[in-house]
C-alpha cells in the first residue's frame, strides 16, 4: 500500500517509549521527523534531552533538529516516573551524544517550523507533558489552525497508571492539557486503553534480539530494564510500549482504531485530577475536535518497529 510522507515534530521525554517512537520515526520511510523536542516528564528536562541526543546518537539520526523546552509543568511542580530509571533511559550504556543541542527552545522551534512548513502539512506528536504544545499554542496562537492534528500518547478512558483514573503524561501537567484538548485543532488521544495492548512480549524480544545490529541490542537492553520496572511497580508481565502507537497510527491508520468523542480534562477532582473523561453518550456532536484510540493491531505494530529497525542498520 501506498502512504504519502508525513510531516512530524516530535516533543518527547526519552523515557524507553519515547526512545522506540523515536526509532519509528526515523526508521520509517513514511515519516519527516521535522524535530525533536524534549520536555520535563520521566525525568528532568536535562536528563531526557540528553538521552534524546543519545538516541540519535545510537540510531545515527544527525539531520534532526533537537531543542530543549519546559522544565517544569506551568502550575504544578515536576515529578519524574520511576520506570525509567535515575537518568531517564536506565538499562544500557548511554553513547555520549555527538548531534548538537539547538540554541532555540523548543516552544519556539515548533512555533518555526509549524509556520515555515505549508498549512495543514504539520502533525505533532506529544509524548510527554503537553507543556511545551500549550505554551506554543498560547504564544503563536495562530499554529493551531496551521497544524494538520495532534496525536498525542496520554489519558486513558478506562485507565489510569499515575491515579485510579488518571495517566502519567497528563497528571503531570493538567493546566497545559486542558490547553491543548480545548483548542480548536484535531486532538487525537492514543491512551492506556490502546497503548496497554502494545506489550512487548517475549516473542517481541525474540525478534528485536534476531535483528542483531548495535541500535537493536541497544533497544533489547532498554526493554529489559522497562519489562522488570513495570513487573515491579505495575505487575505487568509484559510492558506497555505506549509511545510509538502514535506514529504507528500517523503511518498506518489501520493499525489503532479510532472514536470520535469529546473529551474533556478534570483540573479540580480531589480524586480525579489529571483525568481524561471521554463522554460515549449518544449523540456524539457534529463538531467533536477530539478521537480516542480503542484498538490496535498488534501484528501490524510491531512489524513497524521490526522494520524500522532494519531500516536504521
Ligand atoms: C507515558 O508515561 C511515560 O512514563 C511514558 O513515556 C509514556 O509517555 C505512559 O503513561
Ligand atoms: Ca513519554
Amino acid at each position: 500500500m501506498f502512504f504519502l510522507t508525513k510531516k512530524i515534530i516530535l516533543d518527547c521525554d526519552p523515557g524507553h517509549d519515547d526512545a522506540v517512537a523515536m526509532i519509528l520515526a526515523y526508521g520509517n520511510p513514511e515519516i519527516d521527523l521535522l524535530a525533536v523536542t524534549t520536555v520535563a516528564g520521566n525525568q528532568t528536562l536535562e536528563k531526557v534531552t540528553y538521552n534524546a541526543r543519545s538516541v540519535s546518537t545510537m540510531i545515527g539520526m544527525t539531520d534532526v533538529p533537537i531543542a530543549a523546552g519546559s522544565s517544569k509543568p506551568l502550575v504544578q511542580a515536576h515529578e519524574p516516573a520511576d520506570v525509567h530509571g535515575e537518568s531517564g533511559l536506565d538499562g544500557t550504556e548511554l553513547p555520549e551524544p555527538e548531534v548538537p543541542l539547538s540554541d532555540a527552545h523548543a516552544v519556539d522551534l515548533i512555533i518555526e517550523t509549524i509556520m515555515r512548513n505549508p498549512a495543514k502539512t504539520v502533525s505533532l506528536v506529544p509524548t510527554g507533558s503537553l507543556t511545551n504544545i500549550a505554551l506554543a499554542a498560547r504564544k503563536e496562537p495562530k499554529i493551531v489552525d496551521r497544524v494538520k492534528e495532534v496525536v498525542l500518547m496520554g489519558g486513558g478512558y478506562h485507565e489510569g497508571n499515575w491515579s485510579a483514573v488518571a495517566e502519567f503524561n497528563i497528571i503531570t501537567d493538567p493546566e497545559a492539557a486542558y490547553i491543548v484538548f480545548n483548542e480548536n485543532w484535531k486532538v487525537t488521544m492514543v491512551g492506556l486503553d490502546l497503548t496497554h495492548q502494545a506489550l512487548a512480549t517475549p516473542e517481541v524480544f525474540n525478534k528485536i534480539k534476531n535483528i542483531n545490529t548495535q541500535p537493536s541490542k541497544f533497544l533489547g537492553e532498554l526493554l529489559e530494564f522497562f519489562k522488570a520496572m513495570y513487573k515491579e511497580s505495575q505487575g505487568f508481565d509484559s510492558p506497555p510500549v505506549h509511545d510509538p502507537c502514535t506514529i504507528a497510527y500517523l503511518i498506518d491508520p489501520s493499525v489503532v482504531d479510532t472514536m470520535s468523542v469529546p473529551v474533556s480534562i478534570e483540573l479540580n477532582g480531589n480524586l480525579t485530577r489529571g483525568m481524561t473523561v471521554a463522554d460515549f453518550r449518544y449523540p456524539i456532536p457534529e463538531n467533536c475536535n477530539t478521537a480516542v484510540a480503542t484498538n490496535l493491531d498488534r501484528n501490524k505494530f510491531w512489524e513497524l518497529i521490526y522494520d524500522a529497525l532494519k531500516n536504521i542498520g
